[in-house]
């Protein structure tokens, strides 16, 4: 016989990450100044403020560290605070190397208000914020992403990560930053190869949220081809406005926040077929969102084939591939059918999945998402 039953409520995520703050600088220099400031603390009978060093674990890979700026600002590091620096690239994302993190911390003497600070792309800013909510149950957690893709995405919201016996994102937890710094003058120093790949996701942001961005990615493409600082910071203000819209209402993605995979089922797939590094995530996502396109005229989501069009042109332009097979799939040496049949049990495999459904995201128009499973079949028309 049950006596009675009890509920503790508890909020989402631990404490110290209820909110994130994101500061956009185009300098940075204004970053690493921001950082060397303490921080203000109230006395225990509440009466004055004083400031309060921060003791912190700067994170960062090698690629990263030999940035004159970074290299600079990690010399300058007083001795309370330590840093890392890590292989880099994703072969790099490893639970070694998440504990190679939380080891530096604890040969520090840190503690649990000590700030953990990942200055990277999306592979360190996962990487620290994982080691951040394991140190002693969750740390202080600042991070300075310096790719696009970190800028737009991965720093945002909260997801944390490592790549574990070949499952990309195996292991991780849920634990948004405290404060985000974004410089876009990093993106500078961004190899091209990189920065087109970030680009990609903020094609699909623009697709799933903001036209004005769609609008500048359409008639603005020398700028943003030569990175001009002006439309850097716009790109990166509208992408990360969005996300943050989106995590705000639906943090641990139980239903707005998957509409975020637009490109990415089908994508994934891709990367997975053509051998891992031999298409980048940013080509595999723009091919998957023309795939989401096509499948979404298939299905009779679309009343017309005019916003396929609008993003198929927009993909074209920026020289990705919107055709059914992607070049990099002919090393496969298969048929049209047999490599569409081996792109659908990639997908079959894709975590996302409840069940053995394939759940796409697709698209009426912009801005106008319709998540639904869909029929073997019907993909396969779409990739043979
Ligand atoms: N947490 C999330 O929500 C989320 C979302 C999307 C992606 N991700 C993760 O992000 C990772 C990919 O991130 P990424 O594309 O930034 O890759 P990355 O971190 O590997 O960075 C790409 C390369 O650029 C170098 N680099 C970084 N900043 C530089 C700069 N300013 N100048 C010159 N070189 C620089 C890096 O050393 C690396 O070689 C993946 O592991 C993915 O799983 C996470």
């Amino acid at each position: 016989m049950q006596h009675e039953s009890m509920k503790i409520p508890y909020s989402a995520v631990h404490p110290g990450t209820e909110a994130t703050e994101i500061f956009f600088y185009n300098d940075c220099k204004d970053v690493f100044e921001t950082l060397k400031k303490g921080r203000e603390v109230l006395a225990y009978d509440g009466s004055f403020l004083r400031t309060e060093e921060i003791r912190r674990v700067y994170v960062t890979d090698t690629n990263v560290a030999a940035l004159p700026q970074v290299h600079q600002f990690l010399e300058s590091i007083p001795d309370s605070s330590v840093s890392i620096v890590l292989d880099a690239g994703e072969e790099a994302k490893t639970f070694e190397n998440v504990l190679k993190i939380v080891t530096k911390a604890i040969d520090a003497g840190m503690t649990r208000t000590s700030v953990f600070t990942g200055i990277g792309g999306g592979v360190i800013t996962d990487m620290t914020a994982m080691a951040a909510s394991l140190f002693k149950r969750g740390a202080g957690l600042e991070l300075v992403p310096t790719t696009l893709l970190a800028m737009v995405d991965a720093s945002i919201g909260g997801k944390t990560g490592c790549d574990f016996q070949n499952y990309k994102n195996m292991i991780g937890t849920f634990y948004p930053a405290s404060r985000i710094f974004m410089a876009t003058e990093f993106l500078q120093f961004l190899p091209e190869k990189e920065y087109k790949s970030g680009l990609a996701e903020v094609v699909k942001m623009a697709m799933l949220y903001a036209p004005k961005l769609f609008m500048i990615l359409s008639e603005q493409k020398d700028a943003v081809d030569r990175r001009d600082p002006e439309t850097l910071m716009d790109m990166v203000l509208r992408s990360s406005r969005s996300k943050a819209a989106v995590v705000e209402r639906d943090l641990m993605e139980s239903g707005e926040r998957k509409q975020l995979n637009l490109g990415h089922t089908f994508g994934h797939a891709l990367e997975t077929c053509a051998g891992l590094g031999v298409v980048t995530h940013g080509d595999a996502v723009a091919w998957g969102c023309a795939r989401a396109m096509e499948l979404s005229c298939r299905l009779g989501l679309t009343e017309d084939d005019s916003w396929k069009n609008d993003v198929f042109a927009l993909l074209e332009r920026y020289g990705w591939c919107t055709e059914p097979q992607h070049p990099a799939l002919s090393a496969l040496k298969l048929s049209r059918e047999e490599t569409a049949a081996r792109l659908l049990a990639a997908m079959k495999n894709d975590k996302k999945n409840k069940d053995k459904n394939i759940c796409c995201i697709l698209q009426r128009e912009m801005n106008s998402t319709v998540i639904q499973d869909v029929k073997d079949e019907d993909i396969l028309a779409v990739l043979a």
